[in-house]
């Protein structure tokens, strides 16, 4: 059985989504927002950590005090619009590696063809979580974990910051052990395969190419 997805209902998320959807935000004002959103979600994504007890000399007193155990973590945003995320995400964790997997579908057999995939050398001791801004139909998600599992995570998480109930079902079905946090559920697909009301092609705007 698939895990609950996490939708975040932070009011400041929800906020700073609202403003990404209005097709007059700025380039700038888009990145940025991405970039913010991402950081709040990480603080979420990042809960379960596992803390250890230290003690530490404050200028007053011996105080006993809690640090996260030495648990590692790698973030990998699906080329391209993923990347928009990693800033932000790194604010929050600044040691975390950076893996990268770009993918497209070969229009003719429909198969996922990687054009770009570098991992860091020790995975295997690292917790994942992928990245990209929008969970449309979840065939990018589900074949870009297919091959972050190839490498032998120790775990896997999945971020969006828009999700369309077509594709979060695909991608649970696919990856029911992988724990899903979204931003925003929104309604569906349309024809072209654009989350409504959504708010358009997320590389474009953060990358101002449109
Ligand atoms: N990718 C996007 O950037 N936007 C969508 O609505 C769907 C997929």
């Amino acid at each position: 059985m698939a895990k609950e997805p996490f939708i975040m209902d932070h009011p400041l998320i929800q906020h700073k989504i609202s403003l990404l959807r209005d097709k007059n935000t700025s380039t700038k004002e888009f990145r940025e927002l991405i970039s913010e959103i991402a950081m709040l979600m990480c603080y979420e994504a990042t809960r379960d950590l596992p803390l250890k007890a230290v003690e530490i000399e404050t200028p007053i007193a011996t105080a006993k005090a809690h640090i996260i155990a030495g648990r590692k973590i790698a973030f990998v945003p699906i080329l391209r619009a993923g990347l928009g995320m990693v800033d932000g995400i790194l604010n929050m964790v600044p040691s975390a590696k950076i893996g990268h997997v770009g993918l497209y579908r070969d229009p003719e057999t429909l198969k996922p063809v990687e054009y770009y995939c570098k991992m860091p050398t020790d995975i295997s001791e690292r917790d994942v979580i992928v990245l990209d801004p929008m969970l449309a139909t979840g065939g990018s998600a589900i074949d870009a974990i297919n091959l972050v599992k190839k490498y032998g995570p120790r775990s896997v998480k999945f971020m969006c910051v828009i999700a369309a109930p077509e594709g979060l079902a695909a991608l649970q079905e696919a990856h029911p052990d992988v724990e899903i946090y979204v931003g925003a559920l929104d309604e569906r697909l349309n024809e072209n395969s654009y989350i409504v009301p959504g708010l358009g092609d997320a590389g474009d705007r953060i990358f101002g190419t449109k």
